[in-house]
């Protein structure tokens, strides 16, 4: 394999896990709702944003580091919750943990990963956080907190914006699931990536490690695809925020807003932050960008809740655009998936390097020394 110190770009990341990953995984994650226009648009209104380029400003000592809901980060990115990520590599989520450990960046384990939160747990030293999709069994919800709790989970970010799947052509045509079927098609997938399925032979981690087992009447796959699709409870309204943040009892973090009303709304339950986030485009297509959005957001809550921003970050400038236009933080998705497929933990650590150097170098060329001091008067505005 190619050093992936060769890798410069996310992109040539994402070139590498395509050659890397079965095709049904990849496009698992290369994928958003229907015309994909979201997930394009997501990418396209962070290009078009344009920076300001300042000279003969001192750019010696510059700082990265910042806070998000009041924990030291070593840059404002957090690797976002991804459902399957043990099928991009094996034990993913688990290999994806330690190299945001050992970078200093926070890690969000999705309910939907393949290893578990005790997996998680027991690889890693400092409290990562936890993303909960609400389930219409609350006893398996209580349990589910009740085990993130168990493992020292600093934060839960509640998903709000999938209580029905937005449909993903792909996933549908490519006849996904994990661990994938044993039909010539599938076969032939794992076939040509043959150190994918090495390596995936090489755990028993290949089904989603935070359900089977533990909910009731899931014992095998076959009957999770259908017992999530059963499961997930499109009742899910404000007052079951607030029972969950009771009966969480720690930071909490409210992922999906797009909507200046429904942030307002997400300001009053008290909760510490929100993301501003349409699901990476793999919920409503149709839906504005999430960059696109963030300045009203920030302007409908002012100071009353943090607020962060996911969704077609792929560069450091994008962080920093982001910043520009008021979020505290940010999360990368698929960057964090393309490094894994890519590489494993190295390949993680390889994509919060690139995003580290274009951040601090992007900075730089601002006339910025301290990303907690950059706003919008970084951006030229026209
Ligand atoms: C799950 O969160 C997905 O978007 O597939």
């Amino acid at each position: 394999m190619r050093s992936l110190s060769t890798a410069l770009t996310i992109a040539d990341l994402k070139a590498r896990a395509r050659r890397r990953v079965p095709k049904m995984f990849f496009d698992y994650a290369d994928s958003g709702a229907w015309t994909e226009g979201t997930y394009r648009a997501n990418e396209a209104d962070f290009a078009a944003i344009k920076l300001r380029q300042r000279v003969l400003v001192d750019m010696t000592g510059r700082s990265l580091q910042s806070e998000m809901i009041g924990e030291r980060v070593a840059m404002p990115v957090a690797i976002a919750p991804t459902g399957m990520t043990g099928m991009q590599h094996a034990d993913g989520e688990m290999l994806g943990a330690r190299a945001a450990e050992a970078f200093g960046v926070p890690f969000t384990l999705s309910t939907m990963s393949i290893c578990s939160i005790e997996d998680v747990a027991s690889v890693t030293k400092r409290p990562f956080w936890f993303q909960l999709y609400v389930m219409r069994d609350r006893d398996f919800v209580r349990n589910l907190i009740g085990r993130a709790k168990a493992a020292g989970c600093s934060a839960l970010v509640l998903t709000l914006d999938l209580q029905i799947l937005g449909q993903r052509h792909k996933d549908l045509r490519n006849g996904l699931s994990a661990p994938p079927k044993w039909t010539p098609k599938h076969a032939w997938q794992v076939a040509t990536r043959p150190l994918w399925a090495m390596e995936m032979l090489g755990t028993k981690r290949r089904s989603f490690g935070n359900i089977v087992g533990h909910a009731k009447n899931v014992s095998d796959l076959s009957s999770l695809s259908s017992w999530t699709a059963e499961q997930f409870d499109p009742k899910l309204s404000w007052d079951d925020v607030a029972w969950i943040k009771r009966e969480w009892g720690g930071k909490l973090i409210l992922k999906g807003i797009l909507d200046s009303e429904d942030a307002r709304a997400a300001a009053d339950t008290g909760a510490d932050a929100i993301i501003v986030s349409n699901h990476g485009g793999r919920q409503l297509d149709g839906a504005r960008s999430s960059i696109s959005m963030l300045p009203r957001i920030v302007d409908a809550v002012g100071d009353r809740i943090e607020v962060h921003l996911d969704g077609g970050i792929r560069s450091g400038q994008d962080v920093l655009k982001a910043l520009a236009l008021g979020a505290k933080g940010t999360y990368i998705g698929r960057p964090f998936l393309y490094g894994l497929g890519a590489g494993g933990q190295d390949g993680v650590t390889r994509a919060l390097e690139i995003i580290r150097t274009e951040l601090d170098v992007t900075m730089a060329l601002c006339g910025r020394r301290d990303v907690r001091d950059i706003d919008r008067s970084i951006l030229d505005e026209g």
